[in-house]
């Protein structure tokens, strides 16, 4: 241990701590200053950013020494105290603190959303504007090129920081640009309200989970495989658990319960008992003193592993002679098997005049939400707060989780509590269990809290991943461009075990003949095991994979007829009346052609005529690339859609909305005030929302399938319409007149010409005995199996985007200037946090296309560095255009339905289209290969397939 001296925002500080500790240690460990966030501990993020004597540093890996006696600037230091409020009603958190233009311009312009890069990227930008007061786009995007967002797509943040350059020059903050929305705003609803949550994220308040610290708590570490498939002969921990520090080591012997989790099948064990199926497997866990303590006990521990072959893929893993993957499986390596038929598929390719085949690969991708996983464990009576067992964490799924967990410990459910933090984003990867189950073992066992926080390397190698695929599509179409029939198979590769596979891939097999109206279809899916990481559910839900391949081959059979690819998709749009290949009628809501028609406008500048999709300029090709997308809201399929909110209304004319369900920065929380506040007649910044609490917010589902705008938003909107109608009739005793002569408007209750205050209707009722609070479980429309032909799903999203690319014919390189998007939602509840999800899902989707694939070699990952992962930076983020189309559904909350997913899906195919209109070079693998590319283009070759080597 050494004294450090330092000063932090101001203040003065002395502490020892060893000299290896890192300053971003130090900031939140020794000084409990937590907004300051840890992302990957490589440098590579930039979360962890603060400025040293006004430099900016990455203090994941900047030794503490180095700064003895600096100042230091972190984001608690941006914002100060304003003077109180005079009056209660002053006491807005907005104004509690006088927040730093950049906060304010974070805020304005929808820079936020999970909030936990929000920190690093503002001070980043801090230290930009205090060195250039005035710097245009390519300077802010040079300063903010190592500070990575998984959530907004950039360009929020661009214009956030050029406002906030903007205020402190003197010239006043640039506002929000707004969006197109059709229909007009309501009271509430319509209107871009900033969350509940947004201050405290751009100032450092808001709490993850690992910003949680409770007495005597222990850390907990995991010993992963050695080998992506082997059998586990001998474990021995005897000399981890002799080594000072550490209080627990627990394998699959030390499980009180059962030994298993899964979200539809129980196949993946919560400790690897006889066998290890991938590398991410966990064989033994540890809780000790410190991290580095746990670290070395993992160290310590011996175990003896039978190496098995290796499943590497799921076009391996068919093979007749492959190894098996789940022995006790009864279908070998074979998962699920999903099938779609619809119409005479031979029947189908009899009238078309053309037909064309082809074959497409997708990556296995990682999420790469910002914030590692990370689950405390407190054991039950651990102190007032504690009477039960208690995990913190921030989960897609907090009832699923408590079920799995209480599984595993032998518990009722009841005895165990989960309390949702916020979530540094999701995007599917935080569905499956991560740390939850082992930090409640560890906790029991030591009783004593425990966190398990996962570095981002952990991270990497464990939590589930989207699905490679190869897809084979066929197509035929008459002359005048009518589709006539469609045939896929597709092979996913699932991992080593089920996750959310099932569903996944069947939305990939049901949507693999696009957004269109096809008489004739036949469609294979089949789902492998194999030694690879398990494969999940990922923001597009398999469709983003077969989308890629039907949009594809879309554009090539209408090059083939010699039709317009923006014509050809719309002669066949879906549209209401059409059958999809399930058999379901769309009977309402399907803007599609309203999203087509409004891309196509922009893309062509209402000239068609003289439109041009690709040209060359000097050693530069440029092209336009077309596609459109649907995705299901909710879950379908059969499944029951189910969400229980409750709402609840105080004297002080204040409401609170209660629901298990999770906001991973999509906005589900603005969401819920807003539909609440529209109801009760309220503000939305009267209405508080209580998320994903167990023990006190009842079940609103996962956050998956783009549902909880639905599904929550439904549930909150009725409970306050029944709070209403309960309120109503006791405002109209007192006041003598009918309920419905009542009009719920501004926090007022009005009827005659006089109003009183929503509160003092609140205490009217509580004096008769009764409380101003409703639980309302909203079911969703009934839907009906695959292969029933009945309605499969109670809702679709539509959404076409175009992309405008820049290849540089000597590198291969692709850029993505130019992005237009139009998005049926339903109805934009919120347009500010819409347009966040349209642009993040954009450029989610770009990095899906250009540069993003987990590489695994051999069942072994290679890519378990954020570095070796390559998310879009801010230099790569094209011009967005958005526009929403709201083609109201009946049953959602306002109209509303899903949007979450849908923009991520549009942005492969449409990049790959418009590559191949630049370059004559058409793609059929994604990442696209920068070197393939090139090499087709100098050899004048017109395909790139599955590598470098493939190039026709
Ligand atoms: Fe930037 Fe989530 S808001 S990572």
């Amino acid at each position: 241990m050494s004294k450090l001296q330092l000063t932090v925002n101001g203040k003065h500080y002395e502490v020892d701590v060893p000299e290896s500790r890192m300053l971003a240690d130090v900031l939140r460990r020794d000084l409990g200053l937590t907004g300051t966030k840890i992302g990957c501990e490589e440098a590579e993020c930039g979360l962890c950013t603060v400025l040293v004597n006004g430099t900016p540093v990455t203090s994941c890996v900047y030794p503490a020494f180095r700064a003895q006696g600096a100042e230091i600037v972190t984001i608690e230091g941006l914002s100060e105290e304003a003077p109180a409020a005079e009056t209660p009603a002053e006491a807005d958190p907005m104004l509690e603190l006088k927040l730093h233009p950049l906060q304010k311009a974070f805020i304005e312009h929808g820079a936020v959303q999970c909030g936990f890069c929000t920190p690093g990227v503002i001070m980043t930008a801090k230290a930009l504007l205090d060195e250039n007061p005035d710097p245009d786009e390519d300077t802010i995007k040079a300063a903010l090129k190592d500070t990575l967002c998984r959530c907004t797509g950039y360009n929020s943040i661009i214009n956030a920081v050029k406002s906030a350059a903007s205020e402190l020059r003197g010239e006043g903050p640039i506002p929000w640009g707004g969006v197109d929305a059709q229909l007009p705003p309501l009271k509430v609803v319509g209107h871009s309200v900033p969350p509940q949550e947004v201050v405290d994220k751009v100032t450092g308040r808001a709490k993850y989970a690992d910003d949680y610290v409770f007495e005597g708590m222990l850390y907990g570490r995991t010993l992963r495989a050695a080998y992506p498939h082997a059998r586990i002969k001998r474990i021995d921990t005897r000399k981890a658990k002799a080594l000072a520090g550490v209080h627990a080591v627990l394998t699959h012997e030390d499980i009180p319960g059962d030994n298993i989790h899964g979200l539809i099948y129980d196949d993946w064990p919560v400790l690897a008992a006889e066998k290890v199926r991938y590398m991410g497997d966990p064989v033994a866990i540890v809780a000790a003193d410190t991290e580095e303590i746990a670290a070395q006990a993992l160290e310590l521990i011996e175990v003896d592993y039978e190496p098995l072959p290796v499943v590497t893929g799921p076009i391996e893993a068919a093979q007749p002679d492959a190894p098996i993957v789940h022995e006790e499986w009864k279908d070998g390596n074979l998962l699920k098997h999903i099938k779609v038929r619809h119409g005479d598929i031979e029947r189908g390719f009899a009238e078309a005049d053309v037909i064309v085949e082809r074959e497409y690969h997708t990556p296995t991708t990682d999420h790469a939400f910002m914030e590692p996983e990370c689950s405390i464990g407190v054991p039950a009576g651990y102190d007032d707060e504690h009477p039960k067992l208690t995990v913190y964490v921030g989960s897609q799924i907090p009832y699923e989780d408590r079920r799995q967990i209480a599984r595993a410990l032998g518990l009722p459910e009841e005895q165990v509590r989960v309390r949702g933090t916020l979530i540094g984003g999701g995007f599917g990867g935080k569905e499956d269990i991560a740390g939850q189950i082992h930090a409640a073992l560890l906790a029991q066992a030591t009783g004593r809290p425990v966190k398990m926080r996962y570095t981002r390397q952990e991270s990497l190698l464990f939590h589930p991943k989207r699905h490679a695929t190869v897809i084979r599509v066929k197509m035929g179409a008459k002359r005048d461009g009518t589709l006539t029939a469609a045939q896929a198979e597709l092979y996913g590769d699932g991992g080593a075990y089920a996750s959310l596979s099932d569903k996944v891939m069947t939305r990939a097999t049901t949507h693999a003949t696009g957004p269109y109206a096809v008489p004739n279809a036949k469609v294979d899916c089949y789902v492998m095991y194999t030694n690879n990481p398990p494969s999940g559910a990922f923001r597009g839900f398999g469709v983003t994979q077969s989308a890629f391949a039907v949009e594809q081959t879309m554009d090539i059979l209408a090059q083939e007829l010699g039709i317009d690819p923006v014509d050809f998709r719309r002669n066949n749009a879906l549209r209401v009346g059409a059958t999809t290949v399930t058999g379901q009628v769309l009977r309402e809501s399907v803007g599609l052609l309203d999203t087509l028609r409004l891309v196509a406008r922009d893309m062509n500048q209402g000239d068609p005529e003289n439109f041009l999709w690709g040209w060359r300029e000097g050693n530069k090709a440029y092209g336009w690339g077309f596609a459109c997308a649907y995705k299901n809201t909710g879950l379908g399929g059969g499944a029951p859609d189910r969400a229980t909110a409750e709402v609840e209304v105080f004297p002080n004319g204040t409401a609170e909305v209660r629901i298990s369900s999770a906001d991973m920065g999509q906005g589900l929380s603005v969401v819920l005030a807003q539909v609440t506040a529209e109801e009760l007649g309220l503000p939305a910044e009267r209405v508080h929302v209580l998320l994903s609490d167990t023990d006190l917010t009842p079940d609103g589902g996962p956050t998956t399938a783009s549902r909880q705008t639905y599904m929550s938003g439904n549930a909150a909107r009725h409970a306050a319409d029944a709070v209403r109608r309960a309120l109503a009739t006791v405002a109209a005793e007192h006041l003598g007149v009918a309920p419905d002569a009542l009009v719920f408007a501004e926090g007022q209750v009005r009827a005659n010409g006089s109003a009183v205050p929503l509160g003092q209707v609140v205490e009217w009722t509580r004096a008769q005995g009764q409380e101003a609070k409703v639980r309302y479980t909203y079911d969703a429309p009934k839907t009906q199996p695959l292969g029933s032909g009945g309605d499969m799903h109670f809702a679709f999203s539509f959404s076409t985007q175009a992309a405008f690319v820049e290849v540089d014919l000597e590198t291969g390189e692709v850029r993505v200037l130019r992005m237009i998007a139009a998005s049926d939602v339903g109805r934009a509840i919120n347009p500010k946090m819409l347009e966040g999800q349209v642009e993040g899902g954009i450029v989610m989707g770009m990095g899906n296309c250009l540069t993003e694939e987990f590489i695994v070699e051999d069942g072994v990952p290679w890519s378990t560095f954020l570095a070796r992962y390559r998310v879009p930076h801010i230099t790569q983020t094209p011009k967005i255009t958005s526009h929403i189309v709201e083609s109201p559904t009946a049953e959602g909350p306002f109209g509303a339905k899903g949007v979450g997913e849908l923009t991520s899906i549009n942005p492969s195919p449409a990049i790959a289209n418009a590559v191949y209109h630049a370059t004559g070079v058409r793609v059929y693998r994604i990442p696209i290969d920068q070197d393939a590319l090139l090499r087709a283009i100098k050899t004048g070759k017109k395909e790139v397939h599955a590598t470098w080597h493939d190039v026709k």
